[in-house]
């Protein structure tokens, strides 16, 4: 993964818990790279599940909980860097269907060894889009918050169902977005 994406993990743990928590995941985790990060450097994904391990046991929260919030920070991140995606839609269902025909696709071809997810969409209805996400990095839980986050951006109240799951032994995820009513 990118460097940017461990910066980002950094980050979030440092301005929640301080710069001594990040010391001690650090230490408990004992990262090859040494945990200096450089945002356009590629590290290897084990990396951050190891740093995701760490960070979950010495916070006392579930891996899954800690990785939804961090994707809800990281949408802050692109929102400042990448605004050209996200401010060409005008509603959430278009802006997340670009996701992989658009927005993922720019960066592999602006990093090519970058690591994205594959998504197919069903428009099950004007107000239902199901999301198939597939990766072996298995950060099911972070598209969760990165969509949380988006629908708060377009002002947009949804639902999220989870109804299939990688780490429940499935070969992908379906998460499911319900723009939910009033
Ligand atoms: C709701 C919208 C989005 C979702 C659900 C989403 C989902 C994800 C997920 C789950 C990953 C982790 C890698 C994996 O699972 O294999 C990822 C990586 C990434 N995404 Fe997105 N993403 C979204 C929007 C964006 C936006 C707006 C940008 C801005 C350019 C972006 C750029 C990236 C980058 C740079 C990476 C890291 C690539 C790497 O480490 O090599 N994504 N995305």
């Amino acid at each position: 993964m990118k460097g940017v994406v461990f910066t980002n993990f950094a980050e979030l743990v440092e301005d929640n818990y301080g710069l001594a928590m990040w010391q001690n995941i650090l230490d408990t985790a004992n990262p090859p790279s040494g945990g200096i990060y450089v945002a356009t450097a590629q590290y290897d994904d084990q990396e951050l599940i190891s740093l995701v391990g760490a960070a979950s046991e010495l916070l006392d929260m579930p891996a899954p909980v800690l990785i939804r919030r961090f994707g809800q920070f990281l949408w802050q991140y692109f929102e400042e860097n990448y605004p050209q995606f996200i401010t060409s839609h005008d509603n959430l269902f278009d802006f997340l269907i670009s996701v992989d025909s658009v927005i993922h696709m720019e960066v592999n071809k602006l990093y090519p060894n970058a690591s994205t997810p594959d998504f197919e969409y069903d428009r099950e209805s004007p107000k239902q889009l199901l999301m198939h996400y597939r990766s072996p990095r298995k950060l099911c839980h972070l598209s969760v918050g990165l969509i949380e986050a988006s629908a708060n951006y377009y002002q947009t109240p949804i639902r999220i169902e989870h109804p299939v799951c990688m780490h429940e032994g499935s070969d992908h995820c379906e998460i499911r977005v319900t723009i939910a009513d009033g």
